[in-house]
């Protein structure tokens, strides 16, 4: 019996006997070479990579494409072809997808704005969800989708965090928590990238052939078409992205917040957010961005310059893990643990440590979630463990937009306790016909 009959015999079967499909979901549903069938909603660039990640696991298959820009379509349906022998079928409406009944899962790889909507959609079809991140664009959706995953609790989300299954950080994690380095007194975090002070201005222009450009706004606010608002670059925009703060931020941020397990959001930030960038570029979002989070007993440091990609360590972005044994430096490449002197021993406080042979971790975060399709375990970047990461980008997104040098966060309340104008921001008003999901 393959997993899609079990579920829907146990269904069956369990009705009326007090038993939910939460309850007998638990048992490993069926054998691991059970195939997975995988529907693919943004087609373009990580949405894309991360299909390829997914097929390149025995017992996959892609039986779905969506995307609302053809062009994009036929090449990455064309592609498929090519490389996987695939034949998925193709949509254009995301909603005509989830339809289809054969699919288990789905892959969004849409902008941030449209994470929520097509989330909870698919969760409400039976699907389940590999959701890019960050994983929306607003607090309150992040809300939202924490709300709709634990209503269908039967259901995988899995943020792509995908850091969370990449070894360096891992063997990060394991170093610090083992209190190699000490007590962790700071982490300070920097991301400097040319990309994050968006495109040279360009004017307006029809919608290119083939683009449902207004499937692409969606909720967003009605716009003309611009390049340097579109495929790739809308990141600078606030209506879909949250710039470099929360392209980056999610992963860098999910990493500090990790050391210590934690899962809720800052209750206060201390932010200053600019353009020190001087040339005219098309974007909303910020180029330089320090963020202090004070915790309970260490503070996170943030520190950002879009434009340029030199930083500290020799690396353009990276996590410094103080302590008072040690400083441990960790990017995707290489994890350093540096110990301070001791002078009266005359040697480290710590042992010393190097690894540089650390890699891109797409691939093994894509395995976490298909081996937890086919057991129904959680998968390592939980919808709780994504909403943490992004509302420790959107509040200093919010306090930089609102010109609020500090926020203080009540998460009893959902609100911040020093500013209207940044309560003002926690909710997006979603353009007509869609409405934001009710749980
Ligand atoms: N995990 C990572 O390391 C990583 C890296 C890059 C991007 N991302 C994330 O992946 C997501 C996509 O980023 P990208 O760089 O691939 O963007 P992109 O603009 O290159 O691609 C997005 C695609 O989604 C399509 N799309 C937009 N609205 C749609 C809709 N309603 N239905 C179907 N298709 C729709 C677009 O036409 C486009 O093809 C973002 O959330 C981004 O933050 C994650």
């Amino acid at each position: 019996m393959d997993r899609r009959k079990f579920i829907s015999n146990t269904v069956l079967t369990t009705a009326g006997i007090g038993m939910t499909l939460n309850d007998v979901i638990k048992i490993p549903s069926t054998s691991p070479s059970d195939t997975v069938n995988i529907g693919l909603i943004g087609c373009r660039n990580m949405g894309y990579g991360d299909l390829q990640q997914h097929l390149s696991n025995p017992g996959v298959n892609c039986v779905a494409l969506c995307d609302i820009d053809e062009n994009v379509l036929n090449e990455k349906a064309a592609d498929l072809k090519k490389k996987f022998n695939q034949s998925p079928k193709l949509y254009k409406d995301f909603r005509k997808l989830l339809e289809q009944k054969d699919i288990d899962a789905v892959i969004i790889g849409t902008p941030d704005h449209w994470h929520c909507l097509i989330t909870v959609s698919a969760l409400q079809a039976g699907k389940d969800v590999y959701v890019e991140k960050p994983m929306a664009n607003t607090i309150a959706e992040c809300n939202i989708m924490v709300k709709a995953a634990n209503y269908y609790k039967e259901r995988i989300v899995q943020v792509g965090q995908q850091q969370r299954s990449g070894f360096v950080f891992q063997k990060a994690m394991e170093i610090i928590k083992s209190g190699k380095i000490g007590k962790l007194r700071r982490v300070n975090i920097w991301a400097n990238f040319p990309y994050g002070v968006g495109q040279p201005i360009i004017a307006d222009e029809p919608v290119p052939a083939g683009v449902d450009f207004d499937m692409w706004l969606g909720p967003a606010p009605s716009k003309s078409f611009n390049k340097t608002r579109f495929h790739g670059v809308w990141r600078m925009f606030w209506d879909y992205g949250g710039g470099l703060m929360s392209d980056w931020g999610v992963h860098l941020l999910d990493i500090a917040l990790w050391a210590k397990d934690i899962t809720v959001p800052p209750e206060k930030v201390l932010v200053y957010g600019a353009n020190t960038f001087e040339e005219p570029r098309s974007r909303e979002t910020f180029d330089s961005m320090n963020v202090i989070y004070p915790k309970s007993d260490f503070v996170i440091n943030w520190d950002m310059t879009a434009g340029i990609q030199s930083g500290p360590y020799d690396s353009p972005y990276g996590l410094a893990f103080v302590g008072d044994l040690a400083t441990l430096t960790v990017d995707r490449n290489k994890l350093i643990v540096r110990p301070e002197w001791d002078s009266q021993a005359k040697k480290g406080k710590t042992d010393e440590y190097k690894f540089t042979e650390g890699k891109e971790s797409h691939g093994e975060h894509a395995k976490n979630f298909l081996e937890c399709i086919r057991t129904r375990n959680k998968p390592v970047c939980t919808p709780e463990i994504g909403r943490a990461a992004a509302m420790h980008v959107h509040i200093p997104n919010i306090a930089a937009r609102t010109g609020e040098p500090m926020l203080l966060w009540d998460e009893t309340a959902g609100r911040f306790t020093n500013s209207e104008k940044a309560n003002q921001l926690i909710t997006p008003v979603y353009r007509k016909p869609w409405t934001l999901p009710v749980i």
